[in-house]
């Protein structure tokens, strides 16, 4: 993208997402002063506040202004007071779906300066990246049910993938693993030997597009192994491309064993619209307001989503100014146990990236 001003919509959601968010603007300040590079902030209400408040979700004409925007950062979205599924399948989902973001993006990569819960893994064990298909699956909503409430009930979840579906995400994968210039090995993570049609397709498709990339190693994996082997040998991937729900359980091991829900960040990508950026760890609704959360996370977001613009110098700052702050500073990666609280965490990034 690389262009002069970008525009930026902001949602800070629920809990401690206001908090990390402002932590991570404070830096992309910072790094922008440094790089030159311009932005408009817009910010956007929407959560679980606004929905007990209004009983609006996500209208749609702020799902047609975000398309004209060039990336959103988002912060958490979940509330105590909402039924689980109104905000996630009538936010979160909903801008997944409606905004095209085909791909879910989430580095795994343990940084120097943190505790991994694995035994003799370091830094040089953990780097690797899920692709996680974002728009199909079970995710879609598609079903119902029979006779509800009576002894005879009928639940139908249906999983739905499309050529076309897979197949960008798997090329997309591919262009990621080329140019992360690593291993060059890319790992499909399905389940051929009992979901026969859905990971038919996926193993298909894999095996054509690969031959497309003959400097790509290919790999395929079942979901129940390479979750054992997440654990028992993650120096063993480079990147893993996946569909919504296996990619929906594996990242959750990926965020753990790269120090838990204070580091991981992801991206929800539409590669020709606009992408959206978030911490993984949710609204953290008992830590709210406390000046105690980690915003390491979303300051990670936010350098996914500097570097997706095309302001690779910024964000591979951004990135040492971490690193530096998890090797000298911090204590924990947890709530309240970091040594510092959330904006004092914030002013060591700044610090670090004006120093560097
Ligand atoms: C994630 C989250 C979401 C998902 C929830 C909140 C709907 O767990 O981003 O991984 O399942 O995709
Ligand atoms: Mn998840």
């Amino acid at each position: 993208m690389n262009k002069n001003t970008y525009s930026i919509a902001v949602i800070p959601g629920d809990g401690t997402g206001p908090e990390v968010i402002a932590e991570g603007l404070k830096i992309m300040k910072a790094a922008s002063e440094i790089n030159g590079f311009k932005y408009d902030l817009i910010e956007y209400d929407l959560g679980g506040e606004r929905y007990l408040r209004t009983g609006e979700t996500l209208p749609d004409s702020v799902v047609e202004e975000l398309r004209k925007m060039d990336a959103i950062y988002l912060g958490a979205i979940g509330h105590p007071d909402v039924k689980p599924g109104i905000l996630e399948r009538g936010i979160l989902l909903k801008l997944r779906f409606l905004l095209d973001q085909y791909v879910n993006l989430r580095p795994v990569k343990l940084y120097p300066g943190v505790e991994t819960p694995l035994k003799n893994k370091g830094p040089e064990d953990i780097d690797l990246v899920v692709v996680r298909e974002n728009t199909e699956g079970f995710y879609v909503g598609s079903g119902g049910f029979l006779k509800k409430g009576t002894p005879d009930e009928v639940a139908i979840q249906e999983s739905i993938n499309t050529r076309k579906g897979v197949e960008r995400c798997i090329r997309y994968a591919f262009d990621l693993c080329r140019k992360r210039n690593k291993a060059k090995k890319l790992t499909l993570c399905g389940k051929t030997n009992v979901l026969t049609y859905a990971f038919d397709l996926w193993d298909r498709a894999f095996k054509e597009i690969s031959m497309d990339y003959p400097d790509i190693t290919t790999d395929y994996a079942h979901v129940d192994a390479i979750s054992m082997w997440l654990i028992k040998n993650p120096e063993w991937f480079d990147v893993i491309v996946t569909d919504n729900m296996f990619g929906d359980i594996i990242t959750d091991i990926g965020a753990i064993i790269q120090g838990g829900m204070g580091i991981a960040a992801g991206g929800n990508i539409n590669p020709q619209g606009t992408s959206m950026f978030e911490p993984i760890g949710g609204s953290a609704p008992k830590y709210k307001g406390k000046n105690v959360i980690n915003p390491l996370a979303a300051i990670s977001a936010c350098q996914m989503m500097l570097e997706h613009l095309g302001e690779e110098n910024s964000a591979k700052l951004i990135e040492k100014a971490i690193i530096k702050v998890l090797t000298r500073d911090i204590k924990s990666l947890s709530a309240g146990e970091m040594g510092y609280g959330t904006k004092e965490v914030g002013d060591l990034v700044v610090k670090y990236i004006e120093e560097l």
